[in-house]
């Protein structure tokens, strides 16, 4: 028999994530917009107009405070607030500016992403992360968006993934696969990791003196290591600059994003293959609902001092949406059985509010709401109408 059970106490955070370069559409002043329209990068398909979201963003609101979402997560450009070094769009911070207001006035309490992935084209012009002068640049960034953040923003994310783009850096410069999904197990580059983590200190210092009421942390990827027997120690070593050297960069913050879609199991000779037979999403990733409690629990672990967790980013890629009811009552599970385990977690933000553009393709399809790609209308998806009920409810089925 199906019972319920409320362990998300009042004031817990519960919302879905969203991605500036993702939605919006048209971030022609962005690295990945150059990147997308470079035969070389091999890229599948642009992100063009994208969700139209820069225009839509009120639609996108209205759906998702009425689905029953106390909180939204969205990200602001970069390339759009400073095309140029050193030139701050009144525009666009006036744009960003309106996007809070109007998450408020829904009854959303906005959560702001200041670094989603994308940079300027000037910045990566100048040589990226690791140039001389990138981490003041990126601070001068962060200061500029007082106008934004001042007022009425309770939380704000630095960096989004530093993990994941220091891999990805290290992918760039030697042309080895990134991922253990497609036979990837690169270190990820030393210097970018060093670069992002004096970055994200002087973000998290820049925002509080912007207002120290702020509740300021960075979101890292968890890819959920779990050893193959014998291979606890290789998975130790296997994890360490992959995630904790980044989790531990979070201690003094307000809270740690904990992001998580899946696991990878490590051997002696590193990652090993999901076997053939397991069900895999659109992304080509095992489907593995628990992944979020293992990634809480070994977040709690590495950061050790009891720093608030929130999930910022958790969901699947599928064209089935009854799979992503399953998967989220899995993980839903997962989380509260941390939670009952004393573990400090603040919040849930489910990935993603929309489907959108997946970095380099829009096949596999995270959202909560369906979005038509040629009339923009969105239509919600009835994972988005139970997940959403259960921010009115705050009732968990168990054992459903
Ligand atoms: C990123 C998102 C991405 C999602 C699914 C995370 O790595 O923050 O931008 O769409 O995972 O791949």
């Amino acid at each position: 028999m199906t019972q319920t059970s409320t362990p998300f106490p009042d004031g817990f955070l519960w919302g879905a994530s969203t991605a500036g370069h993702q939605i919006e559409g048209n971030n022609v002043n962005s690295d990945w917009w150059r990147r997308e329209h470079d035969p070389a990068a091999n890229i599948h398909e642009p992100s063009l107009d994208a969700c139209d979201s820069y225009h839509r963003w009120a639609q996108d609101m209205d759906l998702l405070a009425q689905l029953g979402f106390t909180d939204y997560r969205f990200g602001i450009e970069w390339a759009r607030i400073e095309p140029e070094r050193g030139f701050f769009s009144r525009a666009e911070l006036a744009h960003y500016r309106s996007m809070v207001e109007g998450a408020r006035a829904r009854g959303l309490r906005p959560m702001v992403t200041l670094h989603h992935f994308t940079v300027p084209r000037w910045f990566e012009d100048l040589g990226g992360w690791t140039a001389d002068g990138a981490v003041e640049a990126f601070i001068r960034y962060v200061e500029a968006c007082a106008p934004v953040i001042a007022d009425g923003v309770g939380h704000v994310c630095t960096i989004n993934e530093p993990n994941v783009l220091a891999i990805s850096a290290a992918a760039d410069r030697t042309g080895e696969p990134a991922w253990p999904s497609t036979g990837g197990a690169i270190t990820p580059d030393e210097k970018t990791t060093h670069a992002l983590v004096a970055a994200h200190h002087g973000a998290v210092a820049a925002v509080r003196r912007i207002n120290p009421a702020i509740r300021v942390g960075w979101t890292v990827a968890s890819q959920v290591y779990q050893a193959l027997p014998g291979a606890e120690e290789a998975t130790a070593a296997y994890s360490r600059p992959r995630e904790d050297v980044f989790i531990e960069a979070a201690r003094g913050d307000d809270f740690i994003g904990v992001q998580s879609y899946t696991r990878t199991r490590i051997g002696n000779n590193g990652p090993v293959r999901a076997p053939e037979d397991v069900e895999r999403t659109l992304t080509g990733w095992e489907y593995y609902p628990g992944a979020v409690g293992y990634a809480l629990r070994h977040t709690a672990e590495v950061i050790g001092d009891g720093t608030a967790l929130i999930v910022t980013e958790n969901g699947i890629a599928t064209a089935d949406d009854t799979r992503r009811v399953d998967y989220y009552a899995g993980a839903l599970e997962a989380v509260a059985a941390a939670m009952e385990d004393g573990i400090n977690v603040e919040g849930y933000l489910a990935w993603s509010a929309l489907d959108n553009y997946e970095w380099g393709s829009y096949r596999p399809t995270f959202g909560l709401i369906a979005v038509d790609p040629v009339t923009f209308a969105r239509a919600a998806k009835p994972s988005a109408i139970w997940l959403g009920g259960l921010g009115r409810s705050r009732e968990l089925p168990r054992g459903a």
